[in-house]
C-alpha cells in the first residue's frame, strides 16, 4: 500500500505518520507538506533513512508538483491534512485559507481522478458544524447536523467537505471525511491552546485567555485520532462521513488551570483577554456512528493524556518552548 500524506509535517500529520509506520512497516508513506509556520520537517529526523519513508516539499495547490508525486508514486490512498488550520489567522487573513483550504482540495482530488486512486481521505473538523448552546448539554454533533460554519477556517473547511462530496457523487472519486473534535498531543505548533499555555507557563508568561474561558472544547489525544483514520481509510464506507470525538468536554479556562497545577505555577499568570470574534461557545461530537460501524473509541483518558502531553513538551522544550 501506498499512501501520500499531505500536512504530514503539520501537528496530526506527523503523528499519524509516526503510527502507520509503527503499524505497517511494509507500507511506503510519501509525506507531501508545503513547510508553512506551522510544518516542521526536523520531526521525521528518526525516520529519515526509512526506505518506505519520502519527504516532498510541496503546495498542494500546485497542480504541476502533484501530478509529479503521483506519477512517481502512484498512492493507492490520499489523506489530506494539509491546510490553514488556525481560526486566529483566518480572521486576520481569510485568502490564505481559502486558497489551501479549498483549491488545495480540489488540486489533489484531479489528480486521484486523472490517474486513479482506492480511496480520497479527507480529514475535516467537528467546526464545519458551528456550534452548540451551552444550556442544552445533551445536544450534540451527528454527521446529520447541519453544516453551519461561523469561522472563515471553518467555512473553508465546509466549503472542502461539500467539494468531496461533489466529487463523490458527480464522479464516482473513492471518498471518505472524518470531522473530529479538538486534538491535543505532542508535535502541536505552539499557537493552539495546550502547547501556548505550557509555553507560556514555563517562562512564567501571562496565560492569555479568550474572555471568561467558558468555551467548551470536547478534547481528544491526537493518537486516538490517528487510529480513527486508520480504521475509515482501510475499513470505512467510501462516500461517508464519521464523527470523531471523546465525549470530554472542558472548558478553556478549566485546561489552563489544569496546566497551571501540572506545572506548579500560579493561577495568577491567567490574564483574559478580549474575546475572539464570532468565538465558538461549544462543540461536542457524537461518535455512535464510528464505534458502531468500525469499532472505534478513544483509549486515552484525558486525565493521562495531559500529563503525557505536558511532559513531552517538558523534555522537547526543557525550560524554554522551541
Ligand atoms: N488540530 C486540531 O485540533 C484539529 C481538529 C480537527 C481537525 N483538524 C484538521 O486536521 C488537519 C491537520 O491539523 P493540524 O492541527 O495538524 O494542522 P497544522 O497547522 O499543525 O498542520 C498543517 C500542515 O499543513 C501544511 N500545509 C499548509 N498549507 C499547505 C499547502 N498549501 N500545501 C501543503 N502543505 C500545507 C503545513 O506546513 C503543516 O505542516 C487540518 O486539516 C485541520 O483542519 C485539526
Amino acid at each position: 500500500m501506498r499512501i501520500v500524506v499531505t500536512g504530514g509535517a503539520g501537528f496530526i500529520g506527523s503523528n499519524f505518520i509516526f503510527h502507520m509506520l509503527e503499524q505497517y512497516p511494509e507500507y511506503r508513506i510519501i509525506c507531501l507538506d508545503k513547510l508553512t509556520y506551522a510544518g516542521n520537517m526536523s520531526t521525521f529526523a528518526s525516520v529519515m533513512e526509512n526506505q518506505n519513508f519520502r519527504f516532498v516539499k510541496a503546495d498542494i495547490c500546485d497542480r504541476e508538483a502533484i501530478d509529479q508525486v503521483f506519477v512517481e508514486e502512484q498512492p493507492d490512498i490520499v489523506v489530506n491534512f494539509a491546510a490553514e488550520s488556525h481560526v486566529d489567522r483566518s480572521i486576520e487573513n481569510p485568502g490564505i485559507f481559502l486558497q489551501t483550504n479549498i483549491m488545495g482540495t480540489a488540486t489533489l482530488m484531479d489528480a486521484c481522478r486523472k490517474y486513479g486512486i482506492q480511496r480520497y481521505h479527507q480529514v475535516s473538523t467537528d467546526e464545519v458544524y458551528g456550534d452548540l448552546p451551552m444550556d442544552c448539554p445533551d445536544l450534540l454533533f451527528t454527521e446529520e447536523t447541519p453544516i453551519h460554519p461561523s469561522s472563515p477556517y471553518s467555512s473553508s473547511k465546509a466549503a472542502a467537505d461539500l467539494l468531496v462530496l461533489a466529487y463523490y457523487r458527480t464522479y464516482g472519486l473513492p471518498v471518505s471525511i472524518s470531522r473530529c473534535s479538538n486534538n491535543y498531543g505532542p508535535y502541536q505548533f505552539p499557537e493552539k491552546l495546550i502547547p501556548l499555555m505550557i509555553a507560556n507557563a514555563l517562562v512564567d508568561k501571562p496565560l492569555p485567555v479568550y474572555g471568561e474561558g467558558l468555551n467548551v472544547r470536547d478534547w481528544l489525544y491526537v493518537e486516538d485520532h490517528c487510529r480513527a483514520i486508520d480504521l475509515i481509510i482501510h475499513k470505512g464506507r467510501i462516500g461517508e462521513v464519521y464523527n470523531v470525538g471523546g465525549h470530554n468536554e472542558k472548558q478553556n479556562i478549566e485546561i489552563v488551570k489544569l496546566i497551571c497545577k501540572e506545572l506548579g505555577k500560579p493561577e495568577s499568570l491567567i490574564t483574559h483577554v478580549t474575546d475572539r470574534k464570532g468565538h465558538d461557545m461549544r462543540y461536542a461530537i457524537d461518535p455512535t456512528k464510528i464505534h458502531n460501524e468500525l469499532g472505534w473509541f478513544p483509549e486515552m483518558k484525558f486525565e493521562d493524556g495531559i500529563k503525557k502531553t505536558i511532559q513531552w513538551y517538558l523534555a522537547h522544550w526543557g525550560q524554554t518552548p522551541a
